[in-house]
């Protein structure tokens, strides 16, 4: 991952895109049969009883209609074997033969990828030494060999895992390391020696079984080592730590051997330790993998997300396993993706579990056992909650607030529209409390923007859909106009048996950024009467003192009588028939027009990004805007579904 810095020259680049051939290269992963001038398969990013990827060798390009992903065949190498950009040109040139010529870098840069590639070379060399030490020496084999054994773990696991031992002596590592020619330095960079002073200088892993940990490409960058023992004064692990090449908040245990299943299961139980994994693993639940004993961090839910958008949480049914449980659902449903849960009977852990059960009984007992976190979160608070309200109105703010960190609308109406079922409570009173917290969200998030000058592009809510401030050819601020139409001429109309257009546009739009400032004002005060309970109409703005309002709202109803539907609204086809009949319908479709229109503006604007990127050479920025890209094309397929249209202009 690191070795994106380096700068490949843009003529090799060319080189590796003019000798590969798409069909050559995707035939390297999945069986293509011929369909005329074409190719079919099955899906290889979907289960699927009937083939819907084809591949277009005159075009040079592949689709899969059934996730919706397309491209050239670098996209193909970077979505099915989870590769950057660069990885994926480097993977093409090894199997083309095109050397890469790397253009100059500063000698700081040259210095910098020198030095990350010496930390994996003696990585890999004491992954290998701990490996030699587990299955050949006497006390690997009697004492490390026989403990993975014991514990369940067969032979062609722990050759996966690439398990080890390291020897109960001082320094068994350090001295093979210096004879190996490593200098002294490079250990101590990786971690693998401890320095103390006066010279004394020795192994940091000893007398323990070796867990190794490897990044997406399968190079090994961290251990962690077991106790074998029951010493109450040593910690149970000892993990390595923080370097140049190892950054643990942003990395899971098992991802390397787990990122095919997750693609293809398209979801991921995340559990917590290194044990669960590979007794998951062997369980025939490939599937897993661990945020490795501490909290969850964002990053390692970006990870996740360049796989799957679905997550299960996998923990012991004790009070620890459900409070890691709780703080691991927000920050999931925070980064985009679902979450479900899956607490374990008490007493067991998924490795204890796994081992008790066969690979049928396991998927069966997940699939029926895994809630989705609103079911769970009230069945926590159910007991407590059917006799008390004191404790219900806990139990609904629980729930509101996870739903509040969902950066999709569409998927928070859902979640409100479930609790609202399950609960037996109106959606206009959900929604009014997700509105509070969207509202006090939003005030905190525009002090802390006027604090924080530069963001990073990846952070909150703003990687799903960032607000709007395109207003080139007037399509945002007339799909604006018609929001704040909709709200001044059928303000008092239902959307549904209980949300009225108020509450749904609320809802739906809180999170955007209006263009036009003065629409934004009217939208505005329309947010603020309905949390005072008020209701507006449009005579509440003729009654204002501000002209220029005034004017506009003028100009909107009067336009609305006389063409009844906005011209400009015609143009970009959207058919209302009669519209006062189906306010609802109209609503819905404003809404989702309206994102469709932008999002699909931002992957316009990304690809010349990406060009302009490439011109520069700048090849991490380029990885950076096509992960941009994917979840946009994500996004854009996702709405067209639901407009009933096809997208994919692009
Ligand atoms: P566990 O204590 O559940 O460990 O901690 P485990 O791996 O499941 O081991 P067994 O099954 O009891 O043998 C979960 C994870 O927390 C981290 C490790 O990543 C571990 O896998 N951990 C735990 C540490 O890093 N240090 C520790 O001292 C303990
Ligand atoms: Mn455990």
């Amino acid at each position: 991952m690191q070795v994106q810095s380096l700068m490949i020259s843009p003529d090799s680049i060319e080189d590796v895109r003019n000798r590969m051939d798409i069909v050559d290269v995707i035939s390297d992963f999945i069986t293509l049969k011929r369909s005329g001038q074409n190719y079919k398969a099955l899906s290889p990013f979907n289960s699927e009883k009937t083939p819907s990827f084809y591949v277009v060798p005159s075009k040079g390009i592949f689709k899969d209609f059934s996730s919706g992903k397309g491209g050239d065949a670098i996209t193909f190498v970077m979505e099915h074997e989870g590769m950057s950009y660069i990885e994926a040109i480097r993977y093409l040139a090894k199997k083309y033969g095109v050397e890469l010529k790397e253009t100059v870098q500063t000698q700081l840069e040259q210095e910098a990828v020198s030095s990350r590639d010496s930390l994996y070379i003696v990585m890999n060399y004491a992954k290998e030494q701990f490996k030699t030490q587990l299955l050949e020496s006497e006390e690997g084999k009697s004492i490390g060999l026989s403990y993975f054994r014991e514990r369940g773990f067969h032979d062609r696991t722990i050759e996966k895992f690439e398990l080890g031992y390291t020897q109960n002596e001082w320094r068994t590592l350090y001295d093979a390391a210096l004879k190996a020619g490593y200098s002294e330095e490079v250990l101590e960079k990786a971690g693998l020696i401890v320095k103390k002073e006066e010279g004394k200088t020795y192994d940091r892993f000893r007398g323990r079984v070796i867990f190794p940990v490897h990044n997406l490409a399968g190079k090994v960058i961290a251990f962690g080592a077991r106790i074998l023992t029951n010493q109450k004064d040593q910690p149970k692990y000892i993990n390595s730590p923080e370097t140049e090449i190892y950054h643990k908040s942003e990395v899971l245990y098992g991802i390397y051997q787990a990122k095919n299943a997750i693609r293809k299961e398209d979801f991921c139980f995340l559990v917590e330790g290194y044990t669960d994994v590979i007794s998951l693993h062997q369980a025939g639940i490939e599937n897993a993998v661990a945020s490795s004993g501490t909290a969850l961090t964002e990053d390692q839910i970006k990870l996740i997300k360049r796989f799957t958008e679905n997550v299960t949480v996998l923990f012991d049914g004790d009070a620890a396993g459900i409070r890691a449980a709780l703080r691991g659902i927000d920050l999931i449903l925070k980064g985009g993706l679902n979450v479900r849960v899956l607490l374990l009977p008490d007493g067991e852990d998924p490795d204890s579990f796994s081992r008790k059960h066969s690979t049928t009984e396991l998927t069966d007992f997940f699939k029926k056992q895994a809630k989705d976190f609103i079911s769970f979160k009230i069945d926590l608070y159910a007991s407590e909650a059917a006799q008390d309200p004191v404790k219900k109105a806990e139990a609904i703010r629980e729930i509101i607030t996870s739903i509040s960190v969902i950066p999709d609308p569409i998927k928070r109406s859902v979640y409100i529209q479930e609790t609202s079922n399950l609960l037996k409570i109106q959606e206009t009173v959900l929604l009014t409390e997700l509105n509070k917290i969207l509202i006090a969200e939003r005030r905190k998030n525009q002090q802390e923007k006027l604090n924080v000058e530069k963001q990073e592009p990846f952070t909150d809510r703003q990687d799903i859909l960032p607000p709007a401030k395109l207003d080139s050819n007037g399509i945002v601020e007339i799909l604006e106009r018609e929001v704040i139409r909709m709200l001044l001429v059928y303000s008092n109309s239902k959307v549904e048996e209980d949300v009225d257009l108020v509450s749904y546009f609320i809802n739906e739009f809180e999170d955007l950024e209006f263009s036009n400032k003065l629409l934004e004002k009217i939208f505005n005060i329309y947010l603020e009467a309905k949390e005072k309970g008020l209701q507006l109409n449009s005579d509440y703005f003729f009654a204002s003192e501000n002209n220029e309002l005034k004017n506009l709202v003028a100009e909107i109803v009067v336009a609305n009588d006389r063409y009844h539907i906005s011209p400009n609204w015609k143009n970009y086809n959207i058919l209302i028939d009669e519209e006062k009949d189906n306010v609802p319908a109209t609503a819905h479709h404003n809404v989702l027009f309206r994102k469709y229109r932008y999002v699909q503006k931002l992957i316009e604007e990304n690809i010349i990004k990406i060009k302009e990127a490439e011109a520069r050479q700048d090849l991490s920025e380029v990885d950076q805007l096509l992960m941009v890209q994917i979840q946009l094309k994500n996004f854009d397929s996702e709405i067209a579904k639901q407009l009933g249209i096809t997208s994919g202009k692009y």
